[in-house]
């Protein structure tokens, strides 16, 4: 039995084209210094035309088997995190799985949001070292775009969300030492109204009507009680890493890097002053992506990946929060 996982490699992807806060401005009653104050967003990327969360997905997985020198043959089973599917089902990542060329092999979506892509490394992680898997593809990857309300009515959530993708491959750790130490997950399902999606609905025939897109308060577009949020993911996230730390021995200045969901940078900074964290050591590119959901740790690892913050021997942890309510963090010795 493998004793422990890391990642091999790590894919992204995003859409070329940049919709800026003065875009957005354009286009309802926000402006740029109000979404870069509130949130530390710049701008995001949306798609253009005819591309679902397993296009995106897919050139994120290319990249993160390249890297890990593995072809889609290596691969015992694929986990799709995501919010917005490309079609209400099956999953994405059976799709995925057809564009990649995958033979018959385990294939399932992970509907977890923010917190998605973490759920699905813990998936992932016990696949693998119970011997059901030997390497795993992991993505995260959202169409936020087209399922947003762009007008003043929607602006509150709007401006937050963006496209993307992420991937890792998840295998056996090449020294034995080296990888994923625990998984730590969470959800409180009484607070799911507080950020939900209702419509398409199965409880009501049909399940979307032409009434969810024009009435006063539109059930096909997310809605979110923003400053509720805000108060339970700056509580959720220093106690879930907290909870990864304590539970191998560690405390916060034993952390080299942090990568959190990218939600809000207000939030991250105040995770990372609760728990007396360099700010330095915390990673955040929410000022050109948005909140990309389940996409945001693994483009964030990317980026840290490629830039160098993360190291080998490095204590990383990996921490989100989000619709649900769930949370969780994954720490890693890289
Ligand atoms: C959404 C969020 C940025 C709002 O920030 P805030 O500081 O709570 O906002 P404020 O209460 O100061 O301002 C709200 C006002 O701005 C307005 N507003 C909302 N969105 C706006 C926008 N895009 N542009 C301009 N004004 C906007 C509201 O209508 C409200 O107006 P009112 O006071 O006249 O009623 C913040 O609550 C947040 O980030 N929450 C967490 C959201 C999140 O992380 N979601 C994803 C979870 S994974």
């Amino acid at each position: 039995m493998i004793q422990r996982t890391h990642i091999l490699g790590v894919g992204k992807a995003v859409p070329e084209r940049v919709v800026t806060n003065d875009d957005l401005s354009r286009r309802m009653d926000t402006s740029d210094q109000w979404i870069q104050q509130r949130t530390g967003i710049r701008e995001r990327h949306h798609i253009g035309s005819d591309c679902g969360a397993s296009d995106l997905g897919r050139q994120a997985a290319e990249e993160a088997l390249a890297e890990a020198g593995l072809g889609i043959a290596d691969i015992d089973a694929i986990i799709f995190a995501t919010l917005s599917p490309d079609i209400d089902w099956p999953a994405s990542a059976c799709l995925l799985a057809a564009k990649l060329g995958a033979r018959a092999m385990p294939a399932f979506d992970v509907r977890n949001q923010c917190s998605g892509f973490l759920y699905s490394l813990a998936s992932a992680d016990a696949l693998i070292r119970v011997g059901r898997a030997r390497h795993v593809l992991v993505v995260g990857g959202e169409i936020h775009s087209t399922g947003i309300d762009i007008t003043t009515r929607g602006r509150e959530v709007a401006v937050i969300f963006g496209d993307g993708a992420g991937a890792v491959v998840l295998g056996p750790s090449p020294d034995g030492q080296c990888g994923l130490l625990s998984c730590h997950l969470h959800a409180e399902g009484k607070y799911a109204e507080k950020l939900w999606l209702e419509a398409a609905s199965s409880r009501r025939r049909p399940r979307i009507t032409v009434g969810d897109l024009g009435g006063d308060d539109p059930a096909a577009y997310p809605r979110m009680s923003g400053r509720y949020v805000f108060k339970h993911a700056v509580t959720r996230f220093p106690e879930v890493i907290q909870e990864a730390l304590a539970a191998n021995g560690c405390t916060p200045p034993d952390l080299d890097v942090l990568i959190p969901h990218q939600a809000n940078l207000r939030i991250n900074q105040f995770v990372a002053a609760a728990l007396e964290i360099e700010e330095s050591k915390v990673v955040n590119n929410i000022d050109r992506y948005g909140n990309t959901t389940a996409a945001s740790i693994p483009i964030a690892l990317y980026e840290a990946r490629r830039d160098g913050r993360v190291k080998e021997g490095q204590l990383v942890c990996m921490a989100a929060f989000g619709a649900g309510f769930t949370w969780a963090a994954a720490l890693f010795r890289w």
